[in-house]
């Protein structure tokens, strides 16, 4: 075990007066609102996502099954929960019966008022599509119909196609911080 520091930026989104696209998903991809019983659909979006990911080992709970459930169950019942803010993806192409879930995202109201997106993630083979870029301008929209103007996230510096994203998006670097990780043979 190595006790390592991962730099990570925070990015902010000021959205007063800013326009906001809405475009909706490639076809055979569904947008799915905040319910309650899709917390487990969440977990699963979440950890496919994220399980061979560097965020894995900044946040061990993000490569674990069991732990992308807790995470998802926390995230769900904390007071600044905003379920407008809160998008699942699946795909259905014509011929499958069942949903496939390859996206999540959830966003919360801080102790300051301002919007934080937690975790955004697609899984693998859903990449490239322009997924992310959906959730996250639906999640913006979210946080503006429950009046929050400003939101922000945190990414790990060595994302650079996430970091390349949020800029495209209008996020803006406004702070750098080191989160401390535990790793066990990893060679970042
Ligand atoms: C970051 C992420 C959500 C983007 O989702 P997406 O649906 O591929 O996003 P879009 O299609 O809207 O935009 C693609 C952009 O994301 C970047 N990207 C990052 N990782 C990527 C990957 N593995 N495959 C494809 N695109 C990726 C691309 O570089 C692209 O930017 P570019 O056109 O400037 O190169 C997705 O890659 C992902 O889930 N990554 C793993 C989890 C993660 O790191 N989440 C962010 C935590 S802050």
């Amino acid at each position: 075990m190595a006790l390592t520091y991962f730099k990570r930026f925070r990015m902010e989104i000021d959205l007063d007066g800013r326009e906001l696209p809405l475009p909706p998903p490639p076809a055979d991809y569904f947008l799915l609102a905040w319910e309650s019983a899709l917390l487990k659909p969440h977990a699963q979006a979440k950890y496919e996502s994220f399980r061979f990911e560097m965020d894995a080992n900044v946040f061990p709970c993000l490569g674990d099954r069991s732990g992308c459930l807790s995470l998802m169950s926390d995230i769900s019942r904390k007071d600044g929960f905003v379920p407008t803010a809160t998008w699942l993806l699946a795909y259905q192409p014509p011929t499958e019966r069942e949903y496939e879930y390859c996206g999540t995202i959830q966003g919360i109201r801080d102790q300051h008022g301002q919007g934080a997106i937690q975790n955004v993630g697609v899984t693998p083979a859903h990449r490239g599509k322009g997924l992310g870029s959906v959730m996250i301008l639906r999640s913006l929209a979210g946080f503006r119909q429950a009046g929050i103007p400003r939101v922000y996230l945190e990414v790990t510096a060595q994302n650079e196609g996430a970091i390349r994203l949020y800029q495209r998006l209008g996020f803006v670097t406004t702070r750098t911080v080191y989160k401390a990780a535990d790793l066990v043979d990893v060679a970042y």
